[in-house]
């Protein structure tokens, strides 16, 4: 199934396409132009994009953001797949690929604030509960999770 699918970095030209992919997941209900602006982050180097291609169609994403905090920590953020394409592995695809390019950078650890309905993704992938939730303004409650990279990986 995976092998009509294209798993890459996006080119620096394509993040627009990532943030609006990010906005029809995530934020759908969100109607304001901003939302489609891109942050210094996304420009950083030191974050880590990864994106699956259908074609030239970006259709899963993800950026690792370094955790300045906690040395060779990795955050996962904007974990999204276009609906049409969810259940194909193409989010789990992106999100392997984007870990190997931390490990290889020297991560040793993930973070993530999980919405509660991925947490069984996250799962699959390694991630672990801490028991930790953070509440929003908007009364939604996202799940800490963690990951440990293997010796050996
Ligand atoms: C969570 C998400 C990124 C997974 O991407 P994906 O490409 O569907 O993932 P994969 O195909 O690699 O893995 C499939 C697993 O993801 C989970 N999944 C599939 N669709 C899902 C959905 N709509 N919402 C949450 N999890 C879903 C299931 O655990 C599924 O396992 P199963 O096939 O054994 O049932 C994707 O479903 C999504 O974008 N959901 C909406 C946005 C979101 O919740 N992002 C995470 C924010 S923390």
């Amino acid at each position: 199934m995976l092998d009509h699918y294209i798993v890459r970095p996006p080119k620096a030209v394509e993040l627009q396409l990532v943030q609006m992919l990010r906005h029809d997941v995530l934020d759908p209900q969100r109607q304001i132009p901003s939302d489609l602006v891109l942050s210094a982050h996304d420009y950083d180097t030191e974050y880590i994009h990864m994106a699956a291609y259908d074609g030239t169609k970006i259709v899963s994403t993800v950026r690792l953001n370094p955790l300045i905090a906690k040395i060779n920590t990795y955050v996962v953020r904007k974990m999204a797949t276009a609906e049409a394409y969810q259940g194909k592995g193409l989010g789990g695809g992106v999100l392997e690929m984007a870990e190997r390019v931390a490990v290889a950078r020297g991560a040793e650890g993930f973070i993530l604030d999980a919405r509660k309905e991925a947490i069984p993704f996250y799962e699959k992938h390694g991630y672990i509960l801490t028991g930790a939730e953070v509440s929003h303004t908007d009364g939604i409650t996202n799940f800490t999770m963690t990951k440990q990279v293997c010796d050996g990986n």
